[in-house]
Order: structure tokens, then C-alpha cells, then sequence
């Protein structure tokens, strides 16, 4: 693939994805661009996974097209294209007999042959010092605990050194420490490298930190797209999440969003006993 093609946006356009009777994209149209880090925010079971997948070629779409630049992306041709994917799954397990440096190797699959290329191993264990995990490059990664497994497969999709990156709750099972190491080295890359970068957060802060686009999925649809401090209200964090929150920008055009707990009713006695009187069972929560 060379550079102009690399340059090149990503463009989704009406994509219907159904699985059984669950519709889970509806005529989705968005375009992503080189440089630029897009986070998906929407509720649980919302379709943000099956869309990665879709993309990635995992799931097939019912209609619409996806293109990069002027090529559409049909099936025939995603296999081609898919080495120029990084994906990095929401399912963190690891229960491989591998180490964790031949783990981060593997991102580079396509190019990997009978022989080891040692410039392939300094450049793998560059990936592990980069992100601070150098120190487990020997370990067996089915010993690693979910956050160390969670940075490994970061490493790896980061060693594909792909020109779409997608990347599905990738600090779920990381500490603060790790979350700001891999949203950081993930932010420098997409710029250095006019990546593409797509992930999925659940965390409203986080995505308004890191994103320079926010995509707000809800029901199979976009309902809204663009920079975070436009994207971010009180309104549409109701609408998303059915949720109240604050909503304040700091001195950098970045929302801070700020929800408060719920007042705790303890379930009223008569609810109690008419359960009982009705079931025979005492409700245990
Ligand atoms: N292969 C499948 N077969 C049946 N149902 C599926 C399949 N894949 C996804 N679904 C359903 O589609 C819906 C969306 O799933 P998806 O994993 O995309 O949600 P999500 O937005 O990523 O949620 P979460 O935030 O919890 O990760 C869910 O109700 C899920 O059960
Ligand atoms: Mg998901």
C-alpha cells in the first residue's frame, strides 16, 4: 500500500447491520480521518463491539458501503486489506502458551517467516520498554494478570502498525497509570503516523480528554459526531444514558462530566410482604 493511499479517510455510509431480529446499525454514515483518534460512546449492547467488527470484516453488513478513499471495502477485497487493520478485541483472555514478547511478535503475522528477523525482535521489545512492560517480555502471557494482558494486545496491535486502528474498551482492566500510558502513546501514534483511529470508551471523561471526535451510538444510530466540547451536554448524556450530569469545560475546551448518586430508598416493608404472600419467597435484595 503506499503513502496516498494511507492519507486516505475512512467513509461509512447508510451501513445496516442486523443480527437475528436485532437491528443493530440502521443507516449508519460517518467518516474517519487520518491523525485524528474517534471514540465510540453509547449504551451496553448497543451494537459499538459489532460495529468494530463490521468494519473489520468480522460480521457482514445487510447494505451500505465502506470505503477507504476510493476504494469500497466489499468482501472479497477486506481479506486483502485487513493486514492494514490493527484490531484489539474487548475480550481480554489470553490462554495461549506463548510469551509475552512472541505474543507482540504475532502482530506482525504477515510478515513474520520460519526465521526470526532480529530487527522484528528489537522492534517488538522497543514496543514492551515503550509502554513500560520490558520487564515481562519472557513471561508466558497466560500468567499475566487482565491489565498486564490488556497493555500486551495494545503492544501488539501497535506493532501491526496498522493505517486503521480500532481498538474496543482498551483500558477497561487498566489502572490510572496504564490508562494514561496507553491513551497517550495511542494519541502520539495516531499523529505521528496519520493512523486512524477508532475505540470504544465507556468512560465520558476519558473520551472527551482523548478524542478529537466523539461518535455517539445509540439504537443502531449516530446521534451525534464531532469534537467533544460540542458533543457533550447534559442533554444528550440524558438522551444516551437517561442520566443527569453536570456537564463544566475547563480552560482547554475539554467537558468535564460529573454525575452524583442516586438517593438510596430502602424498598418499602408492604412490597416485601406482598412478594412473600404472592410467591412464597423472600426477595434477597
Ligand atoms: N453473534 C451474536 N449473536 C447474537 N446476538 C449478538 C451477537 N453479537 C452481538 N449480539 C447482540 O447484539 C447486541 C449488541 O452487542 P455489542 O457487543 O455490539 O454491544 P456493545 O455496544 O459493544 O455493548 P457493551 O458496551 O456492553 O460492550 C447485544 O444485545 C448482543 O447480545
Ligand atoms: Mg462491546
Amino acid at each position: 500500500m503506499n503513502q496516498k493511499i494511507i492519507e486516505q479517510s475512512l467513509c461509512v455510509k447508510n451501513l445496516h447491520v442486523k443480527i437475528d431480529q436485532l437491528e443493530l446499525a440502521k443507516g449508519m454514515s460517518f467518516d474517519l480521518h487520518p491523525g485524528e483518534v474517534t471514540v465510540i460512546i453509547g449504551p451496553n449492547g448497543t451494537g459499538k463491539s459489532t460495529l468494530l467488527k463490521t468494519l473489520f470484516g468480522d460480521i457482514n453488513r445487510q447494505q451500505g458501503d465502506i470505503c477507504f478513499g476510493e476504494t469500497s471495502l466489499n468482501k472479497k477485497w477486506l481479506s486483502k486489506w485487513r493486514k492494514h487493520f490493527g484490531y484489539m478485541p474487548q475480550d481480554i483472555h489470553l490462554d495461549i502458551e506463548l510469551s509475552v514478547l512472541e505474543v507482540v511478535l504475532l502482530g506482525q503475522l504477515d510478515a513474520l517467516s520460519l526465521r526470526l528477523n532480529e530487527s522484528m525482535v528489537s522492534e517488538a521489545l522497543y514496543a514492551l520498554e515503550q509502554i513500560g512492560l520490558l520487564h515481562l517480555a519472557d513471561r508466558p502471557v497466560n500468567a499475566l494478570s487482565g491489565g498486564q494482558c490488556q497493555m500486551i494486545l495494545f503492544a501488539q496491535a501497535m506493532m501491526r502498525k496498522p493505517s486503521i486502528l480500532m481498538l474496543d474498551e482498551p483500558v477497561s482492566a487498566l489502572d490510572l497509570h496504564f490508562q494514561q500510558v496507553l491513551l497517550d502513546h495511542l494519541d502520539r501514534k495516531t499523529k505521528e503516523n496519520r493512523w486512524i483511529s477508532l475505540m470504544v470508551l465507556h468512560d465520558l471523561n476519558l473520551a472527551a480528554q482523548y478524542a478529537d471526535k466523539l461518535l455517539v451510538v445509540k439504537d443502531g444510530l449516530i446521534v451525534s459526531h464531532g469534537a467533544p466540547k460540542t458533543v457533550l451536554t447534559p442533554e444528550l448524556v440524558k438522551d444516551v444514558y437517561g442520566v443527569d450530569a453536570e456537564v463544566t469545560v475547563d480552560g482547554q475546551g475539554i467537558p468535564f462530566i460529573r454525575t452524583r448518586r442516586s438517593s438510596y430508598k430502602q424498598e418499602p416493608d408492604n412490597v416485601k410482604t406482598k412478594l412473600k404472600k404472592e410467591t412464597g419467597v423472600s426477595s434477597v435484595f
